[in-house]
């Protein structure tokens, strides 16, 4: 990584200042207009003098437009003669419905800190010429990943209510080109992550969730590149990430004049926010970044910024102290018990999975209330008596002494209408009256907007933590809103649910956190349904998807690996699922699987012995690579999407070892050949593959290519590269 002088300067007058925020290799520039707007100027490459990034001026001006000319607003607002994707639109108290923010002062903080490292903020002001409404654009600079972060916050100055319809948090606007090319990713249950990619017409396109949570069938990531022309190594790559686990919405719009914007934030379909007097609307983090060196580096940036700033910090585990932590290997039944878990089968499923040296034993669904299916019991978190007589402690004792840590399911903000807690309190769902209340998987969703209902979680959590030493919890959330009334809710608030369930979330998930450090957190949505860096300062890991097929996995991975750290990622091995019925190797499965957090969910008494051994010497192969896999840089070599050889590379931080796994989806007409150009070594370091002589330079490994031939249907192969010395030595 580079060294990461960062910077926020403004030049200009005091009334018409313009601001410079550097990275490592990015500026990002905005200023005043002569109007009072705030325009933006410029994103890409760091330039050589501040005279080179250009001034405020509006991008030429045309017929039927604003007077002024053509508008690439910072942060427009619906009023005057804003034609395109506002971020705020309001209605004040005399129904004036007409927006207009213009500039009013500025802040630098440039000695702001995050832990040890620089990380200089700005706010900007600006106002309502009539009515008192603040907004201040928030920005913070990631010298070192080449990322900005942008927030807003509305202020309502007034002495009136004012009715904010739309909120986003940031638009950001990538330089005029001929054309863009817009991937995003897409899916659905089991098969999440898929990446799409389209030339931008002229027009607008919306990509949203309305489900009340992230969901699976759109991730809030975006990446544009100039007409398609950058690929993993190379050109010039935006990309940006919305931290919000509830409805968002991204309004990408290319205007007739070249200009493209993507605007996003919490999604306004639904959505309206009473601001009185003297309060405050915070949006969620909009984080935005540029690669000149294709898609590897945006994914790669946005890795690190993961790792280093969002992820919480290891106070658990294998982590020491300030350093990210290294996800334990993890064992869960799910797959094989099902609902019917007990002391004694769980322990005996311990018994084998401690032969593995898996380190974390999770108890899955079915340990609590009278749950013996997804019908009946969720809601009622106390420990089902029948399966397990003396409580967890027996069994949590007995996997303690195996050497292994605990975890467990929970599934909070969610019931069945057969539990007791909705006999108790059946307005504590979202609903309308006179309206049926749709079930899926027979639940309904807990109003985690209200207070009582946020304090019974905690309760009940914090219970759990507090009698129990567990490790680890799993937290699902298994459908998406439907109905969403709120009966109760104050005067003119009930569409504020969307957004007070997630900090109800995040307010429940941050309190665990601070009673129970130790706690490591898995987020999961019928698998990736709930993914995103919203919740990710309080999870340490995602569970990726419930399907577990290790080819189907590659392709849902490549595109989590587009958004999201690889460290964060948990994917099992499994006996072959049903979904697609498809039988693959032991190998194939774990080489899958190890490509970020491993876990094992395989009935291991189906497991003969000789599996048994080859598994365990995959675990232990695994824990020591482990550093590299989840801390190290990770470079898709190629993508199952596009080669009938998926091959994925990580390199250690410090350069002294790097694994490739490949995967080869079938043979025909004989081997398949392939030289294979690696990524992230040393040049005029020498390298040995797999123990194998002569040493190899890795500027050969890079431009020529690592050979490589692989046989047969759903193959793979793990190489190990390892440095041969620190210092540049010619082989003998
Ligand atoms: C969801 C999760 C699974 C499992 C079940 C339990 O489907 O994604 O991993 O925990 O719930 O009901």
């Amino acid at each position: 990584m580079p060294d990461a002088p960062a910077a926020i300067e403004h030049s200009g007058s005091q009334e018409k200042p313009l601001w410079i925020l550097t990275t490592a290799r990015m500026a990002y520039v905005f200023g005043v207009d002569a109007h009072g707007y705030l325009q933006h100027i410029y994103w890409g490459p760091k330039l050589l003098a501040t005279t080179d990034y250009g001034d405020a001026q509006p991008f030429g001006s045309w017929g039927h437009e604003r007077p002024a000319g053509i508008s690439a607003e910072e942060f427009p607002a619906w009023g005057d003669l804003n034609f395109n994707e506002p971020c705020l639109k309001a209605t004040y108290s005399d129904g004036v419905r007409n927006a207009l923010l213009q500039y009013d002062s500025f802040e630098i903080d440039a000695n702001g800190l995050d832990g040890e490292q620089a990380r200089p903020s700005l706010a900007v002001h600006l106002r309502d010429p009539h009515y008192g409404l603040r907004a201040t654009l928030h920005y913070r600079v990631v010298p070192e990943c080449d990322i900005i972060e942008r927030s807003a916050v509305l202020h309502n100055e007034s002495d009136e209510s004012i009715r904010v319809e739309r909120i986003f948090s940031a638009a950001w606007h990538v330089p005029p080109r001929d054309g863009y090319r817009l991937k995003t990713l897409a899916g659905k249950w089991s098969g999440e992550f898929q990446v799409q990619e389209a030339i931008v017409p002229v027009g607008k396109q919306r990509i949203e969730s309305r489900r009340g949570l992230t969901g699976f069938n759109a991730s809030p990531w975006f990446a544009l590149d100039a007409n398609g022309s950058a690929d993993e190594q190379q050109g010039e790559v935006w990309f940006g990430t919305l931290a919000h686990s509830g409805n968002w919405a991204f309004a990408l719009e290319r205007t007739i004049h070249g200009q493209v914007t993507l605007s996003g934030g919490v999604n306004d379909f639904d959505f309206e926010w009473l601001l009185k007097p003297g309060e405050r609307f915070e949006t969620p983090t909009f984080v935005g970044g540029y690669s000149g060196a294709g898609y590897g580096r945006a994914s790669r940036l946005l890795h690190d910024y993961q790792r280093q700033h969002v992820l919480p910090r290891a106070q658990n585990g294998s982590g020491n102290g300030d350093a990210p932590a290294l996800r334990p290997v993890l064992y869960n039944s799910w797959y094989v018990t099902g609902f019917d878990v007990t002391l004694e089968n769980q322990m005996r499923a311990a018994r084998r999975a401690a032969e593995l040296g898996v380190e974390l034993f999770v108890v899955d669904d079915g340990w609590f209330g009278r749950r013996n299916d997804d019908r009946a019991g969720l809601g009622d978190w106390h420990v089902n008596p029948e399966k397990f007589p003396r409580g967890l402690a027996p069994l949590i004792e007995g996997i303690n002494e195996l050497g292994m840590g605990f975890g467990l399911w929970v599934e909070p903000e969610m019931v069945n209408p057969d539990s007791d807690l909705y006999r108790a309190h059946p307005d504590w769902v979202y609903h309308f009256p006179n309206r049926p209340r749709s079930e899926l998987r027979s639940q309904l969703v807990l109003n985690l907007a209200r207070e009582d209902v946020q304090a019974f979680v905690l309760g009940f959590m914090d219970e759990l933590l507090s009698e129990n030493k567990i490790d680890f919890i799993k937290w699902d959330m298994n459908r998406p809103f439907s109905e969403p009334g709120w009966p109760d809710a104050p005067s003119g608030r009930e569409r504020e649910l969307w957004v007070r369930h997630v900090r109800g979330l995040y307010r429940v998930l941050g309190e665990l956190r601070r009673r129970h450090p130790a706690v490591a957190f898995e987020s999961c949505a019928s698998g990736g349904g709930r993914i995103d860096l919203g919740i990710m300062p309080f999870v340490e890991q995602f569970w990726m998807s419930d399907n577990t097929d290790a080819f189907d996995d590659l392709f849902i991975q490549e595109g989590y690996s587009m958004a999201f750290t690889l460290a964060a990622k948990m994917a099992w091995v499994t006996d072959p699922l049903a979904l697609n019925g498809r039988v693959l190797s032991l190998a194939y499965r774990f080489h899958s699987a190890m490509t970020g957090a491993l876990g094992i969910g395989a009935n291991l008494f189906h497991w003969t012995d000789a599996e048994m051994a080859e598994a365990a010497a995959f675990v232990e192969r695994y824990k020591a690579l482990r550093p590299t896999i989840q801390l190290g840089d990770f470079y898709r070599l190629r993508s199952p999407r596009h080669s009938p050889l998926a091959a994925q590379q990580f390199v250690h931080k410090d350069g002294h070892e790097s694994v490739v796994f490949l995967f080869l989806h079938a043979s025909t007409f004989g081997p398949y050949r392939a030289r294979l150009q690696l990524q992230g070594l040393e040049p005029d370091a020498f390298y040995r593959v797999d123990n194998s002589e002569p040493l190899i330079s890795g500027r050969a490994l890079m431009r020529r290519g690592l050979d490589v031939a692989l046989k047969g249907d759903f193959v793979s192969q793990m190489m190990h590269i390892v440095r041969a010395d620190d210092s540049p030595i010619a082989p003998d």
